[in-house]
């Protein structure tokens, strides 16, 4: 079964926590920027004291040096999982994870906020109509250079799966219950669509934080995964 991650994209530590207690069995809980740099690491230990494993979002992409430092540093504030960018490039990935210890990294492959003629203007090339095949590439990449798995839109997680193999983890956010507000997300996919196509963890933000039970809609979604099996 695959695991469920709620991304507390909140304004402050206490509505993430006030949101964490109202979710009896949440298991894993993401820390995007705004939340961290607004918190700071406190928001880290207060989530893991109450025993809930720590997805910290940041996408590094710097030089290796560096890029090894925060994930050295992560690790040591016991994080459980964070993502580094796949375009840092193998030597920034490997030094990464290499600093990493117990705590696993994600790639992220190609930004969903991309289409195709923007990513290939920013590359520097042109001619290129589809980002299917270039996020696969890059998460063949990223699993080369020793990361446990990649990030992906719901839509691509089939071609990535098959790309590399049934070992890495494959994290999908744009997930919605078939009864959800799509709100801002483009390329989504219902949690049993995503589990079947090969997801390992389904990130899920608004759809939970939003709604007026989130304990009966995170239930909810772990039921929906269930019939997926
Ligand atoms: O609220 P929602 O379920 O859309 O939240 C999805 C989470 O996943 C957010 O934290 C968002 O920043 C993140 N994310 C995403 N699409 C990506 C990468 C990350 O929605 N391509």
């Amino acid at each position: 079964m695959a695991d469920r991650i709620v991304a507390l994209d909140l304004g402050s530590a206490d509505e993430a926590l006030a949101m964490v207690d109202r979710l009896p069995d949440i298991e894993w809980a993401k820390v995007g920027p705004v939340l961290f740099v607004r918190e700071g690491p406190a928001i880290l230990r207060r989530l893991e004291q109450r025993n809930i494993k720590v997805f910290l979002d940041l996408k590094w992409y710097d030089i290796p040096t560096t890029v090894a430092g925060a994930a050295a540093v992560a690790a040591d504030q016991g994080v459980d999982l964070a993502t580094v960018h796949s375009l840092g490039g193998e030597e920034m990935l490997a030094a990464a994870v290499e600093a990493s210890g117990a705590m696993k990294l994600v790639a992220v492959t190609v930004l969903t906020s991309y289409d195709p003629e923007a990513y290939w203007n920013t590359l520097g090339r042109d001619g290129v109509t589809e980002l299917g095949p270039e996020v696969s590439r890059l998460a063949q990449l990223a699993v080369g250079a020793g990361v446990h798995g990649v990030v992906t839109s719901p839509l691509e997680v089939a071609a990535v799966r098959s790309a590399v193999g049934p070992d890495p983890w494959i994290v999908t956010p744009g997930i919605r219950p078939p009864e959800a507000d799509a709100d801002d997300q483009r390329r989504t996919a219902d949690p049993a669509s995503a589990v079947r196509a090969g997801a390992t963890h389904l990130v899920v933000g608004r759809p939970i934080t939003r709604a007026e039970r989130p304990d009966e809609v995170y239930k909810r979604i772990r039921n929906e995964m269930r019939q997926a099996r």
